[in-house]
């Protein structure tokens, strides 16, 4: 059994790791959790008290992170400004909290030589042609394009710095987008979800040709314990899960699934630099580590999704009129 300091465990893809780690190993849990606009406390209801603790801070809080990881052994960084369209707004709560947070995480980590694995993103790669026939490797050079993923490329080369110059025990993980319960309705699919559900009609950026690479954020969970469990120190791994769609077909799924016309969508101003296409290859984690993602049909693990909003619509009610008020103000 281990302690596991999870940061960010209030927000979506952290909330749903911290659900697989209660439910699939012994392990205990502290989150660590600002609760900024993304933060949801009610995601990590009825969790068992013995196993799990909340703790509401920052990550810049260097006092406090110093005591929580003094008394973890493992630390899984996920707490980030994590929207694209948020850091075209205001970039400054991006290099707070995703720069300094994740310094402020590898100094403790290192003066408690605390096992610390960094949870980023496949953005920091850029963009690839549609017809592209190389994927994202660990090897692909670093290419952000926005301040979200620029942002994000920096703690990972603070991360990397922290392996090589002070021996901090660190893996890192990119992943491609997820997908699942508990995420923010001002994501693609939750925002297309959620406004079907309120009679308002989808919103494509531009002509929806862009392609993202979708994974189930339980797989997601799966593979940062493997690497957690069996990850070489000082490694990169990359986590997907084969799910290129582009956003048009994705809208028209989801307007089937909810018994809408397949057109029944508007087409909106397109977002500024807006990456074409993301796509991973995840053979080193299959392969050296023996992951395997198990939501392997989108449209069931789509349909399931539309079924959590339907369900859950105090959980993401109080989030819906200031998020598309946002979108509005911007012509989205
Ligand atoms: P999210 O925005 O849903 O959640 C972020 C969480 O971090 C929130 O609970 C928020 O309150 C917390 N937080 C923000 N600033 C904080 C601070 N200064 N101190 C403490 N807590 C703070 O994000 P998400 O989509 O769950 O993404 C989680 C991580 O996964 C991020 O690092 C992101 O870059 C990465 N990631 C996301 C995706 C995706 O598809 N969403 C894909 C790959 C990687
Ligand atoms: O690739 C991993 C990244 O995936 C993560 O690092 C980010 O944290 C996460 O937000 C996500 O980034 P994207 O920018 O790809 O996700 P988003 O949900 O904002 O948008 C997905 C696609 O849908 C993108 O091409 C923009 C488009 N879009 C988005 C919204 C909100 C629309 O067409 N309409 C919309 O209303």
């Amino acid at each position: 059994m281990a302690h596991l300091l999870v940061t960010g465990g209030a927000g979506f893809i952290g909330s749903n790791f911290v659900h697989h780690v209660l439910d699939h190993t012994d392990h205990r849990v502290t989150v660590l959790d600002a609760l900024t606009y993304a933060g949801n406390r009610a995601s990590l209801d009825g969790l068992p008290e013995d196993r799990f603790t909340f703790v509401h801070g920052d990550i810049t809080d260097a006092e406090l992170v110093d005591r929580l990881v003094a008394d973890a052994d493992a630390v899984v960084h996920y707490a980030a400004e994590s929207h694209n369209d948020n850091s075209l707004d205001n970039p400054r709560p991006f290099l707070d909290t995703n720069i300094i947070g994740t310094y402020t995480l590898l100094e403790a980590a290192r003066k408690h030589e605390t096992r610390f694995h960094h949870i980023s993103t496949d953005e920091v790669y850029g963009d690839l042609e549609l017809d592209d026939p190389e994927r994202f490797s660990e090897s692909t050079p670093y290419n952000p394009s926005s301040p979200y993923s620029s942002t994000k490329a920096g703690s990972d080369l603070l991360v990397r710095a922290w392996v090589r110059s002070f021996g901090v025990q660190a893996t890192i993980s990119n992943c491609s987008n997820n997908y699942g319960p508990f995420q923010h309705v001002e994501k693609f699919i939750p925002r297309q979800i959620t406004n079907v559900i309120r009679g308002i009609r989808p919103k494509l950026y531009g002509a929806g040709e862009n392609v993202r690479d979708w994974i189930h954020a339980d797989d997601h969970s799966s593979a940062v314990l493997t690497i957690l469990d069996r990850g070489q120190i000082g490694e990169t791994y990359l986590i997907g899960a084969d799910g290129e769609k582009n956003n048009k077909d994705v809208v028209e799924q989801i307007l089937t699934i909810m018994g809408q016309p397949a057109d029944a969508y508007d087409h909106v101003t397109d977002r500024a630099g807006h990456d074409l296409r993301y796509a991973i290859d995840s053979t080193r984690l299959r392969t050296e580590l023996g992951w395997q993602p198990q939501y392997q049909d989108f449209e069931a693990g789509l349909a399931a999704t539309v079924d959590w909003y339907r369900e859950h619509e105090a959980w993401w009610a109080p989030a819906k009129d200031a998020t598309e008020a946002f979108y509005a103000s911007k012509g989205q």
